[in-house]
């Protein structure tokens, strides 16, 4: 097994290398983000980098991106780029929120704000020894990267040469583990919830702050020194957003049924 246990959460003492909270695809959720909030607090962390997909499916976007342009970085996602230019591979209900979203942030007295905000997003941030992306690097806000790709040697191999550091952290398709180098996909639970870096570059996926999308319904995010990785879940209101998503008349209520079951 890649890695080895390491304790969730640990942080060294003073002087020791600076912890990280790494977010994605919070996608307008706020009870989701207010939970997030409040627990890589409790764990000392001293910024936050966020992946990207900030607005889109959920209830909130406001309030989101407001907390948004205080983190140290927030990256393009494609709800987004979706938002700014044109959703090409939207489905119905994406494409149904994308519209309802993009009504918030039109009618909103900040718009101008929000658009310019927006408008100026990076697609990808080099920090210390990783590379940020919402997607992958080789499509940096669009390519999925699944666990089944695991088994695609062509397109791993194509994706880890473009990682020119030990890591490359995702978001996008909501289902967090960490890719190795020609050994495959391990999903948190098999890491103990941790991951030590050792020879081979690692593409970490952080998982959904808002939609996760792997079983499991409780937010998703990481901790990350520099060297290790720590995966977290964080249990929040789900019926408030539930019920903030209904309580639109306008976004479809699968978008609110899918959150309790993690899917
Ligand atoms: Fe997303």
């Amino acid at each position: 097994m890649p890695g080895g246990a390491v304790r969730p959460g640990a942080v060294g003492p003073t002087g020791q290398l600076m912890l990280w909270a790494i977010l994605s695809d919070i996608h307008s959720n706020v009870a989701a983000l207010d939970a997030v909030t409040r627990d890589l607090e409790s764990r000392g962390v001293e910024g936050i980098l966020c992946l990207g997909d900030v607005i889109g499916y959920g209830p909130e976007p406001l309030v989101t991106l407001r907390r948004a342009m205080d983190y140290q970085v927030t990256l393009l996602g494609n709800h987004e780029e979706a938002a700014l230019y044109y959703p090409e591979d939207f489905n119905d209900r994406a494409r149904i929120a994308l519209e309802w979203t993009k009504d918030q942030l039109n009618c909103s007295e900040q718009a101008s704000q929000w658009w310019d905000f927006l408008g100026h997003l990076p697609k990808h941030h080099e920090l210390e020894n990783a590379l940020l992306v919402h997607g992958s690097p080789r499509d940096p806000v669009r390519e999925y990267v699944v666990p089944r790709d695991s088994l695609n040697a062509e397109k791993m191999e194509e994706i880890f040469s473009l990682i020119p550091g030990d890591f490359c952290f995702v978001g996008h398709s909501h289902v967090p583990g960490v890719y190795l180098e020609s050994t495959g996909f391990f999903p948190p639970a098999k890491l103990k919830h941790g991951f030590q870096h050792s020879q081979k570059k690692a593409l970490v996926n952080v998982g959904s702050v808002g939609q996760p999308r792997d079983g499991d319904p409780r937010a998703s995010y990481v901790t990350w020194d520099g060297s290790r990785v720590w995966f977290h879940r964080v249990e929040y209101d789900v019926q408030r957003t539930q019920r903030k998503i209904l309580d639109t008349g306008v976004l479809p209520p699968y978008l609110a049924n899918r959150l309790q079951h993690g899917r």
